[in-house]
C-alpha cells in the first residue's frame, strides 16, 4: 500500500516520513522532496548479507529487491502536503501502490539537534601519529604520548573528521612523509575540513594550500589551521582543483575514483617532477581505472594502501 490513512498523531511540531520503496527509486524520491521544499531526506538501502565482501564491480549495481527506506523530517504544517504529493510521484515513477509503504511518527527534532549529545558519542582517537580530538574536548583531559601530535578539529559541516578509512589513510601517509622529511611545500586537493593541511603543517611543511568547491570549506580549514596554532603555514580557498597552479613536490588529493580520473590531467600537471602524489577514495574496484589514468600522466605507482574497501596509492611523477 500507499500512503496509511491520515494518522492520528500526538501534537508534535516535526513529523518524520519513513517511505519503503524498492531500491533504485530512492534517489528519485530523495531529488523530488528536495525540489519540493521538504528538505534533505537520507536514504539508506538493506544490501544482501555478503555482498560487501564479494565488492565485484557487478555487485555494486543496485536491485530492485533490495528494500530501502527514504526518511524525511518535515514540519507538522507541511505533513499534510507531503502526505498528498507522495501518492502522486511515485504514481509517476511507475510504482503501483503494493510496490511502497509510508510510516509516519512525531519526531523529536530538539531532541537529535542537542550538540551534547553527539559531543558526548564523539571520542578523541589515534591515527598515525596524531591524537584526533575536537574543539570541545580539553586537551589537558588527554592522555598523550611523548610522540604523539595533537590535532585539534573544528566543529562544522565540511568533510574529514578524521574517522573516515580514506581520511585516515592520508593521515598515515603524511605522517610517514612528515616523519622521513617534511616536503617544503604541499598541496591538499579537496581540502575539506583541512584536516589533512593541518596535520602536514604540524608535521613541519612550511607552506601548505588547499582547496575545495564546497562553500564551508575555507572558512572552516582557517579556523582550524587557527585552533592549531599553524594558520601561517597555511592558505585556503574556495574552488575545484583546476583552480590550482604551479608544480608541487607533494599532493594529496583524498577525492573520489570519478574525479580522479577526470581530472587526472590536471592533477599530473599539479605534481612536480620527482614529486609524490597521494590519491585516494578509490574503491577497490574502481582501483584499476584510476591507477590507469594516473599512469597516462607519466605517474609511477608506488605504493597501494587499503582500509576496508578502500584503496589508496602514492604515485611519483618522472
Ligand atoms: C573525501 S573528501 C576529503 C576531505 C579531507 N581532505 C579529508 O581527507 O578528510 C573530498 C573533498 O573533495 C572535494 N571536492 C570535490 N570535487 C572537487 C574538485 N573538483 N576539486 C577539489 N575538491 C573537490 C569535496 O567537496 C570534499 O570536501
Amino acid at each position: 500500500m500507499s500512503s496509511s490513512a491520515a494518522p492520528q498523531l500526538p501534537e508534535a511540531p516535526w513529523v518524520l516520513f519513513r517511505i519503503q520503496l524498492p531500491s533504485m527509486w530512492d534517489e528519485s524520491l530523495v531529488w523530488l522532496l528536495a525540489e519540493h521544499d521538504f528538505g534533505s531526506a537520507s536514504a539508506d538501502t538493506t544490501y544482501p548479507a555478503g555482498m560487501v565482501a564479494t565488492a565485484l564491480p557487478s555487485a555494486a549495481i543496485p536491485s530492485a529487491a533490495w528494500p530501502c527506506e527514504v526518511c524525511v523530517s518535515v514540519a507538522a504544517p507541511r505533513a499534510p502536503a507531503l502526505r498528498a504529493a507522495l501518492p502522486i510521484w511515485l504514481a509517476q515513477l511507475g510504482l503501483t501502490e503494493q510496490d511502497w509503504h509510508c510510516h509516519e511518527q512525531p519526531h523529536d527534532v530538539a531532541a537529535y539537534s542537542d550538540p551534547s549529545l553527539w559531543q558526548q558519542a564523539w571520542k578523541p582517537f589515534r591515527c598515525a601519529g596524531y591524537v584526533v580530538h575536537s574543539d570541545f574536548h580539553a586537551l589537558k583531559t588527554l592522555s598523550l604520548r611523548a610522540t604523539d601530535i595533537p590535532l585539534t578539529l573544528k566543529t562544522g559541516s565540511a568533510f574529514g573528521t578524521g574517522s573516515h578509512p580514506t581520511t585516515r589513510l592520508a593521515l598515515k601517509t603524511l605522517h610517514k612523509w612528515c616523519a622521513d622529511g617534511p616536503p617544503p611545500r604541499l598541496l591538499d586537493v579537496g581540502t575539506g575540513s583541512g584536516i589533512l593541511s593541518v596535520a602536514a603543517a604540524l608535521g613541519g611543511v612550511k607552506e601548505v594550500v588547499g582547496m575545495d568547491p564546497d562553500p564551508f570549506s575555507a572558512a572552516q580549514a582557517n579556523a582550524m589551521a587557527a585552533l592549531n596554532g599553524v594558520s601561517s603555514a597555511c592558505s585556503f580557498w574556495r574552488g575545484g582543483f583546476e583552480s590550482a597552479a604551479g608544480q608541487w613536490p607533494a599532493v594529496v588529493a583524498n577525492l573520489v575514483a570519478d574525479i580522479i580520473q577526470e581530472g587526472a590531467g590536471s592533477l599530473g600537471r599539479l605534481v612536480a617532477p620527482g614529486g609524490k602524489l597521494f590519491a585516494g577514495g578509490i574503491l577497490e574496484c574502481h582501483w584499476e581505472a584510476t591507477a590507469s589514468a594516473l599512469a597516462a600522466q607519466d605517474l609511477k605507482i608506488l605504493s597501494r594502501s587499503g582500509c576496508g574497501r578502500w584503496l589508496a596509492g602514492i604515485w611519483v611523477k618522472s
